[in-house]
């Protein structure tokens, strides 16, 4: 199907005919657009391994290379070999994408994928630093679905450590008169929270900021988490309140930004495994006892750092972080039949990642065919290069990001006279999706490993690499559709090109699978947001070029609307992947 499979695959052949690997067959896309469609440099390598002259050697392949595909083949500079698909080629292949994309992008053998992304923890409002595991999360989700994959996205709330008792215990002293805190109560207790989320706000920081300075105080938190951990009746009840105020709180902004889980999980989920987990990598000799601690040795003769032991339960006898995150694997494994767990979470989590991983492992819950992943990202900065900051010195939070950004769309619809005349209310709307789509593709267009300095005035031009120059190419794709149905006009059967931007279009159309696939293997949606921005500047040239509706041949015009309805169709696939939502018109 893909245009560079087939020709590595006879440039291939051709490096066999000469006794040569046909690996050294390796097509690419060109560098130099201006001399080569696609070029295969194997001959370099090949001819040094072979002794040969690498240039005499780009000869004889060129020669001998055969393919219905290939209109020209020439060799350029020490043995590069640059080549030219026929126009048929190119028209007939953009056809088959036309009628069904599909195809094109679908893997074999889907697998079961778990996307662990979000990663919030309950009482605590959303803000900058989860902003890129949400955003990048989605769109690696949403990617493994557009292959084929069989994926769901866990938001793996924090929700059973220390800041759970803390908050009881601040609480406790507050309003001791709540049934929570009578340790003989059994229940029922009442279904409504006894505090609000923007309560919960307030007691948070305050709990863990006296959890620092007071021992008694962190004594008692630890205490009432061990009690909540192992079932007492008022904590659970009450834990149950906060987490529900949190999440509701936390899902209204997650769907703000078009955000959405399968699985609302969290630390907790598993905790009825932990004994039974516990005990087997006891009875099974992986976990030891160190200092009163339960660990398991996930060092390994080759590390070039150390890899501290992995805990299994401290001395107090308290799980942690870590037990948490190992029986979590044992639970998608067992209950959801994950085969690939991906986790899209901060760089700065990577040893303890490597530490789980590992860990699972050694103690044979994830075997050799699953695949664990930790597809960390790096951080939002402001113009200083520091992670971002609001004026006071805070985090800024989630919310006010996104109506910073969706305010800073609106002026610039304003400036450009965008979406002038159409009712408020769209307006607003269309707002909304510019501001979203600055948001989100000023973060994917970068490495998700990378830094990157967070500038909304960038991120909402028109113009450049943004989210709101892709959103308005693919409303004026939209728009030519409707011109051209109010015309009675419909797409149709792609032919030749005769142009160089129709060409080039085509070209371009026909990279999408190497694109995907790399986006996919990196886990890095960077790849797509890459292309989709030249796809849409390439669509712009044509554009220019080529006058669809006053086209007088008909099979061209029809052509040319079938390419503009491929493109269409495409892009609105790639930023669906992205999480990127186009508006009707603007
Ligand atoms: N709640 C964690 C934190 O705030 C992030 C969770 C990431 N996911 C995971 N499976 N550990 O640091």
């Amino acid at each position: 199907m893909s245009i560079i499979t087939d020709l590595s695959d006879a440039f291939g052949e051709a490096f066999a005919a000469l006794d040569l690997d046909r690996a050294f067959g390796e097509v690419v896309v060109s560098q130099r657009p201006d001399l080569a469609q696609y070029q295969c440099n194997g001959a370099l390598p090949a001819a040094n391994a072979a002794r040969r002259n690498p240039r005499e050697l780009a000869e004889a392949v060129a020669a001998v290379v055969e393919s219905p595909i290939v209109d020209a083949v020439s060799v350029a500079g020490p043995g590069f070999i640059n080549i030219m698909v026929t126009d048929e080629a190119l028209a007939a292949r953009a056809e088959l994408l036309r009628r069904d994309d599909r195809p094109a992008l679908a893997v074999e053998g889907p697998k079961k994928i778990v996307v662990d992304y979000g990663g919030p923890n309950v009482a605590k409002e959303l803000h900058v630093g989860h902003l890129r595991p949400a955003i990048i999360g989605e769109s690696v989700k949403r990617l493994f679905r557009l292959v084929g994959h069989d994926v769901v996205g866990d938001v793996h709330l924090g929700d059973w450590g220390l800041p759970m008792g803390q908050l009881i215990v601040e609480l406790a002293e507050r309003r001791p008169d709540l049934p929570y805190f009578d340790e003989s109560a059994s229940g029922p207790f009442p279904s409504e929270s006894p505090v609000t989320v923007e309560e919960l706000n307030e007691l948070y920081p305050v709990a863990s900021a006296r959890a620092a300075e007071d021992p008694a105080f962190a004594e008692a938190a630890r205490a009432a988490t061990v009690a909540l951990q192992s079932g007492r009746p008022g904590y659970v009840a009450l834990w149950q309140h906060f987490r529900g105020v949190s999440v509701a709180a936390m899902r209204h902004v997650y769907d703000e930004l078009g955000v959405h889980f399968e699985l609302w999980h969290g630390e907790s989920t598993i905790a009825s495994r932990l004994d039974a987990m516990i005990a087997r990598l006891e009875a099974a000799g992986v976990a030891g006892e160190s200092d009163g601690a339960l660990v398991i040795d996930v060092a390994r003769d080759d590390d070039t750092f150390e890899i501290p032991p992995f805990m299994v339960r401290k001395r107090d006898g308290a799980t942690l972080y870590t037990t948490w995150d190992l029986a979590t694997i044992e639970d998608r494994i067992e209950t959801l039949g994950a085969d690939v767990m991906i986790y899209v979470v901060d760089n700065r989590q990577s040893l303890h990642f490597e530490q789980v991983f590992r860990a699972a492992r050694r103690a044979g819950i994830a075997g050799p065919d699953v695949d664990l992943d930790h597809a960390g990202n790096g951080t939002v900065n402001g113009p200083d290069g520091k992670p971002l900051k609001t004026r006071e010195g805070n985090l800024p939070l989630l919310r006010d990001l996104i109506t910073d950004a969706v305010e800073r769309a609106r002026q610039r619809m304003d400036e450009r006279d965008l979406a002038r005349g159409l009712p408020e209310a769209e307006r607003a709307g269309i707002a909304r999706l510019v501001g979203l789509a600055a948001l989100k593709y000023g973060d994917l267009q970068n490495h998700r490993v990378s830094d990157y300095v967070f500038d909304l005035d960038r991120f909402t031009s028109f113009d450049g690499r943004t989210g709101p120059y892709l959103l308005y190419g693919a409303v004026r794709m939209q728009s030519i559709f409707r011109e051209a149905s109010a015309r009675g006009l419909e797409e149709g059967e792609i032919i030749p090109a005769k142009s160089d931007p129709e060409r080039d279009l085509m070209l371009m159309l026909l990279r999408v699978p190497e694109v995907v696939d790399r986006a996919v293997a990196f886990r890095a949606p960077n790849h797509v947001a890459e292309y989709v921005y030249e796809l849409v500047a390439s669509f712009n040239r044509f554009y220019e070029a080529c006058h669809i509706l006053s086209e007088q041949d008909e099979a061209r015009r029809a052509s040319w609307l079938g390419l503009v309805g491929v493109t269409r169709r495409l892009l609105g696939s790639l930023l669906d992947a992205l999480g990127i939502d186009i508006p009707e018109r603007m």
